[in-house]
């Protein structure tokens, strides 16, 4: 058995913005999802992760730095939970020995707003925990195991760029790649920050009442067609086209959930007159769509050199409402001296 590791090990970790959603689970234990999704890494939503293993197995420690205030919290035991569940999983898997833990993290954006911050906390404390044990790990594989633990979309987080997870027949397929670096494509998602609120209801939850919506199969019908078409307009860097696909497929995803049982309704009234202005943008030439995950909070999506105007006009059009600006990025890095 490798020797634990004294020092701490610092880890920076992607929320990613999914272009096709992943919403739906054929097997929940093993977190296998019903459909390919497709995701960009973001420049502005990233977390940071230090975690250093202690010889006192009691010790459990997650403190989080609070995104709007800055002070420190201890993690709630919901929160510590999954966390636990990780580093069970994966001590089993490389039978390495139990230790305490101790975990400072940050967010450079509000946590569980619909900004994905589970999957840039899973995929860097994934990637941390086995620097920490001197695991040498490949990507596809960790990507495997961030998929299973506590936010299915880690996966996509930890390659650079533009992300496939591949839904895969079992386990060891359905893994996460990149198919373009973060170069490819000068998109750009400006995150309106609708709201700050926590959400009530995890994805976890919502996966498994997906298939209790009657939209549920006409969205595997979309999908179907959607999936080819976006690896078209893709690979054209066709922004018409490539908006027209990730609209419909984040109103796709919302219409399930809006429908499912018990119903999931995410958007507020800023949701929606959002959508509006997007429509409104695109009127004047803009090609600006919006796309929207498990909150009320609308990404734009855009190419770099409409962002400023975009920018401008959402703060002129909704005064207060603050925004983030992301490029695509490279995805979970270790800090210092070790790396894969
Ligand atoms: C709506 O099970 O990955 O964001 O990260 O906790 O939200 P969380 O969980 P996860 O579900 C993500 C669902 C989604 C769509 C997507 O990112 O593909």
């Amino acid at each position: 058995m490798k020797p634990l590791s004294q020092e701490t090990v610092n880890v920076t970790s992607p929320a990613n913005i999914a272009f096709i959603k992943y919403w739906g689970q054929r097997d929940s234990s093993e977190v296998l999802p019903e459909n390919d999704s497709f995701s960009m890494n973001l420049s502005g939503c990233t977390t940071s992760i230090q975690l250093t293993l202690t010889e006192n197995i009691e010790t459990q420690e997650v403190k989080i730095r609070d995104y709007a205030t800055g002070a420190i919290n201890q993690a709630s035991p919901e929160e510590l939970a999954p966390i636990v569940h990780v580093f069970e999983l994966l001590r089993k898997k490389y039978s390495l020995h139990n230790a305490g833990f101790s975990i400072n993290s940050a967010n450079s954006f509000p946590k569980k707003a619909g900004i994905a911050s589970s999957a840039s906390f899973f995929s860097g404390l994934v990637t941390a925990f086995l620097a920490a044990y001197n695991v040498s790990e490949t990507e596809r594989e960790r990507t495997i195991l961030a998929r299973k633990s506590g936010s299915g979309s880690a996966a996509r987080s930890i390659p650079d760029g533009f992300v496939w997870w591949y839904k895969g027949n079992e386990d060891a397929d359905s893994y996460a790649e990149s198919i373009a670096g973060p170069d490819y494509w000068d998109l750009v998602d400006i995150v309106v920050l609708v709201s700050k609120e926590e959400k009530q209801t995890g994805s976890q939850k919502g996966h498994s009442g997906a298939h209790s919506s009657l939209l549920f199969p006409a969205r595997q019908f979309f999908l179907n067609h959607a999936i080819n078409d976006i690896k078209e307009a893709f690979r054209n860097r066709d922004i018409e086209h490539f908006g027209t696909i990730i609209e419909a497929d984040a109103v796709s995803m919302h219409s399930v959930m809006m429908t499912q049982d018990p119903q999931l309704f995410f958007w507020n009234g800023t949701t929606l007159d959002l959508l509006r202005t997007t429509l409104e943008l695109r009127s004047q030439g803009i090609p600006v769509y919006a796309t929207i995950d498990a909150g009320a909070n609308v990404h734009l999506i855009s190419t770099r050199s409409f962002s400023e105007k975009i920018i401008n006009i959402i703060s002129t059009r909704f005064p207060g409402i603050d925004t983030i600006y992301n490029e695509p990025s490279v995805g979970t890095r270790i800090i210092g001296n070790r790396n894969y």
